[in-house]
């Protein structure tokens, strides 16, 4: 048989006018083409959030797959529970018990990655024009989840303390008062991506009180709550309230991304739903990930390898802080992170980080631009800086090079003034934008 032959047409995609209209939203960020660039080895990339699993002993996940296979293979490579495998799901318990979650392993549901988890929530909750409140900035996947069911995303203003209580009351009265719906909060309270901050205990409290009052689900992401430097993990916002929260986890930090293994803990009859929702997406998660999640826990030392993380991470952000401290204008500000990943930088005033990374790339450093964390275009004036990947004396160099870039801009802004180029309307840091959406 002949194969068909192909459709003659000048347009590049003959499907262009048949896409659901929630794929409008479905737009391949403008940097990426950047990144491919950014991803030389010559160029020090303080983009990427990815977990540094160097410390991973693999001879140990090595002989515990090993013996995996060997002893449940016909388990471990057949379909499962859509709800995931219990007795993960029992290891998962033990793990929230570490910020102070008491729950049950049928109120878990096993995800690929967290990131499955956000998309799960909001295709059981969110219609089109449905609104959820998100900080500001926020973590750019789950805006692409967001947007993917064509939800209006309204930013809350954070401090360094985290989420602000006032911001999020007039955002509530701004939506309603426009009769808009809104679906849930999604909130970071542990050293927030990309902002770097935590939400401190009082306005833990005060979050979920106000939340209560104005009968507004909390989505709480907590895919960085046991990687903090200096202290103990905080409690939850789950701890405090079980019917009002649904509590997102991740071993992508803890152990390695590779696995996708996430979950979400939800109030029982939301739970029934996120599994239906599950099976229709996969059936169900993967058993082999799952049990060699499962495995791991049971046989390693996984939270001494935590600390280990952390101690890894800690030295970066160290390098980072110094650097920015030593080398930086007076007139940049930063977060200071306790934990996580992250620092957010907010540019002295005038400059404008998108517009700045071509050239910064040129010099071979590489960071995400505000504007990816916002659902709006705000943002302009901030980057987000990763430390988790390279070594410290790569950092240090990140920042020696970002630096001198920020200084020609800075030295074009003093020779030129503020033309086109620069004068954007800019908004500082981490102001929430406005809540207006009438
Ligand atoms: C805040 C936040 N939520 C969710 C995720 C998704 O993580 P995963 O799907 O690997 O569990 C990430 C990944 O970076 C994240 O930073």
């Amino acid at each position: 048989m002949r194969p068909p032959a192909p459709r003659s047409s000048t347009r590049l995609d003959h499907y262009v006018d048949r896409y659901a209209a929630r794929t409008h939203g479905m737009t391949a960020s403008e940097i990426r083409a950047l990144f491919s660039v950014a991803s030389r080895p010559e160029v020090v990339s303080l983009a990427g959030g990815m977990p540094n699993i160097s410390g991973l002993p693999l001879d140990v996940v090595g002989a515990a797959i090993h013996d995996l296979v060997r002893d449940h293979g016909a388990v471990a490579m057949q379909y499962g529970s859509g709800q995931g495998d219990p007795r993960l799901r029992e290891q998962i318990c033990e793990v929230m018990r570490l910020e102070g979650i008491e729950a049950h392993p049928d109120d878990v549901v096993v995800t690929v990655g967290s990131q499955q988890a956000v998309d799960l929530v909001t295709r059981v909750f969110c219609d089109p024009g449905d609104v959820v409140l998100c900080e500001a900035p926020s973590y750019v996947g789950a805006l692409g989840v967001f947007r993917a069911y064509e939800c209006d995303v309204v930013h809350v203003a954070m401090d360094d303390d985290g989420l602000v209580p006032s911001a999020l009351r007039e955002a509530i009265a701004a939506v309603r008062a426009a009769g808009r719906r809104i679906k849930f909060l999604y909130t970071i309270p542990n050293f927030h991506n990309p902002a770097g901050v935590s939400l401190s205990a009082e306005r833990r409290r005060e979050v979920l009180e106000i939340c209560r009052d104005a009968d507004v689900l909390v989505l709480e992401d907590n895919p960085y709550g046991l990687l903090g430097f200096d202290a103990e993990p905080q409690p939850a916002m789950r701890a405090d309230e079980a019917e009002g929260v649904i509590y997102l986890g991740s071993f992508s930090k803890t152990f390695a991304p590779g696995f996708r293994v996430g979950w979400a803990l939800a109030p029982h009859a939301v739970r029934e739903k996120l599994v239906l929702a599950q099976e229709s997406a996969t059936l169900c998660p993967p058993s082999f990930s799952q049990m060699a999640v499962s495995t791991y826990l049971a046989t390693a030392d996984w939270q001494n390898q935590v600390k280990q993380f952390c101690e890894l991470y800690r030295e970066r952000r160290d390098a980072m802080l110094q650097s920015l401290t030593d080398l930086m204008p007076v007139t940049a500000r930063w977060t200071v992170p306790g934990g996580g990943f992250y620092v957010w930088v907010t540019l002295p005033e005038g400059l404008d980080a998108k517009a700045m990374l071509p050239r910064a790339v040129t010099a071979r450093v590489a960071y995400v631009p505000g504007t990816a964390f916002y659902a709006d275009g705000f943002g302009s004036q901030a980057m987000r800086l990763s430390y988790c990947y390279p070594t410290p004396d790569r950092i240090r160099e990140g920042v020696r090079r970002l630096v001198g870039v920020v200084e020609e801009e800075l030295e074009l802004r003093h020779t030129f003034g503020t033309d086109g180029r620069f004068s954007s309307t800019l908004r500082r840091g981490y102001e929430a934008p406005n809540t207006d959406l009438t």
